[in-house]
């Protein structure tokens, strides 16, 4: 199988009840050029093989975060793969070019409608008031931030919505797939 351009960090704690993570996450693994990661299935001790995921992540030319918000934020699992993947000297800080030029797209899920997110609201403040931890950490890797990919109020979501939703992801990977690839290092 040729390398994967796209690498797909599939972090859902609760995977068998899932509805919407898991249709985005069996969408991208049905395209040639992605990895799709569960990092759930994959440690479910927490223990991360940083050097595995430094390779991943070196063959890759774009990152997606796809799982759901949790506490207006990512899963566990997912902040301790960043905490130990992302080292000073190679992901950032002098002399790190790893994941610099890479993109990094947020794909993400809620359970709250979009209006519960404002001030004034149970959320009290726009959801995007909440991505600049997300957003700060691919910029300070010299990543290119994507406009991220959101389902609000995914419980609640009718099938025409979450189809719709699915299919736009797809779109994007593939419509991705099809620019011409960038050279990678080969990151270990
Ligand atoms: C522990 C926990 C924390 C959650 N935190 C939030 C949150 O901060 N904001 C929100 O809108 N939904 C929150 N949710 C709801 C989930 O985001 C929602 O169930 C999920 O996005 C649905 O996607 P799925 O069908 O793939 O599981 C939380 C759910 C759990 C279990």
């Amino acid at each position: 199988m040729p390398t994967p351009r796209i690498l797909v960090l599939y972090a859902h704690p609760a995977p068998h009840r899932s509805r919407i993570n898991r249709r985005l996450a069996d969408a991208a693994r049905a395209l040639d050029g992605v990895l799709v990661h569960d990092l759930y299935e994959t440690y479910p001790d927490f223990f991360i093989d940083v050097a595995r995921e430094q390779s991943l992540l070196a063959q890759a030319e774009l990152v997606v975060f796809l799982h759901p918000i949790r506490w207006y934020s990512m899963p566990s699992l997912l902040k301790e793969w960043v905490d130990s993947v992302l080292q000073p000297g190679w992901a950032y800080g002098p002399g790190a070019t790893a994941l610099r030029g890479k993109g990094y797209w947020l794909a993400v899920t809620t359970g709250s409608p979009e209006d519960a997110y404002g001030p004034g609201e149970r959320h009290g403040r726009p959801f995007e008031a909440f991505l600049p931890p997300f957003e700060q950490t691919a910029l300070l890797c010299g990543m290119h931030w994507w406009p991220p990919h959101i389902l609000h109020g995914a419980n609640g979501a009718g099938d025409a919505a979450v189809e719709a939703h699915v299919a736009t992801f797809r779109a994007r990977l593939e419509a991705f797939l099809l620019t011409t690839p960038k050279e990678t290092t080969d990151g270990a």
